[in-house]
């Protein structure tokens, strides 16, 4: 019988890298908790056309979500850029089609965490983290955010939040994740892994 690894699921949308780069540190928060996995997917642009206008597989960086990538996953850390206040289209539009999962009941008793960059630094990150934790609310999943035990929270003169990492991407979108966003990430990340492993027996029962 084969075991398979329990994962946590970093499913991101970005169109210029910085939500991912958050992704990646995320990702090695997870990786830094021995028994768990990451897994890194992204949502797909969307178009308003009806066309297909890319190829399935992406020429770089992480795979495409798909739906069982979320139905397996051990917890989930949801990342999207700051758009109006709110999260990107395309990762909505990948959160509207899980209708199946939440009939089923595939991510109750789940942890969940976001995570989210912006261009500016009083530009509705915290608003943006919020609209990605309703629809996880919805799925019965259990939101976990940034404690301040994390003490770059107090520190920090750029991105971070205690509902989730954030990013000052800046004006031109050229700022380097800097050194508090990273380690608050990295908390991020083993928080959330932590949790799903101590959450699993939930699941069992
Ligand atoms: C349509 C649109 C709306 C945006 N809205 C905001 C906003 O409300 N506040 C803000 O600070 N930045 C806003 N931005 C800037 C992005 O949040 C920022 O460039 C972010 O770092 C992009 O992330 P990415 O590199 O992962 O794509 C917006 C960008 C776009 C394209």
């Amino acid at each position: 019988m084969s075991v398979i690894t329990p994962y946590v699921l970093v499913l991101y949308y970005s169109r210029h890298g910085a939500t991912q780069t958050l992704a990646e540190q995320i990702a090695s928060g997870i990786e830094s908790v021995g028994g768990i996995e990451a897994r890194l997917r992204r949502a797909p642009e969307v178009s308003t056309t009806c066309e297909q206008t890319q190829a399935e597989i992406p020429d770089s960086g992480a795979m495409y979500v798909e739906l069982d990538d979320l139905r397996h996953c051990a917890g989930l850390a949801l990342g999207s850029p700051t758009r109006f206040g709110n999260m990107a289209a395309p990762l909505k539009y990948f959160l509207d089609s899980t209708s199946e999962l939440w009939m089923n009941g595939a991510l109750i008793d789940k942890p969940a965490t976001a995570f989210s960059a912006s261009s500016s630094l009083h530009g509705g990150q915290e608003t943006t983290l919020i609209t990605m934790l309703i629809p996880l609310l919805h799925h019965g999943m259990v939101y976990a955010g940034v404690p301040y035990s994390a003490t770059e929270l107090l520190e920090t003169t750029q991105g971070g939040t205690p509902y989730g990492t954030t990013h000052v991407s800046g004006k031109r979108g050229d700022n380097d994740v800097d050194q508090h966003e990273c380690r608050l990430a990295h908390a991020q990340g083993k928080r959330i892994a932590r949790l799903a492993l101590s959450m699993l027996p939930l699941r069992e029962k």
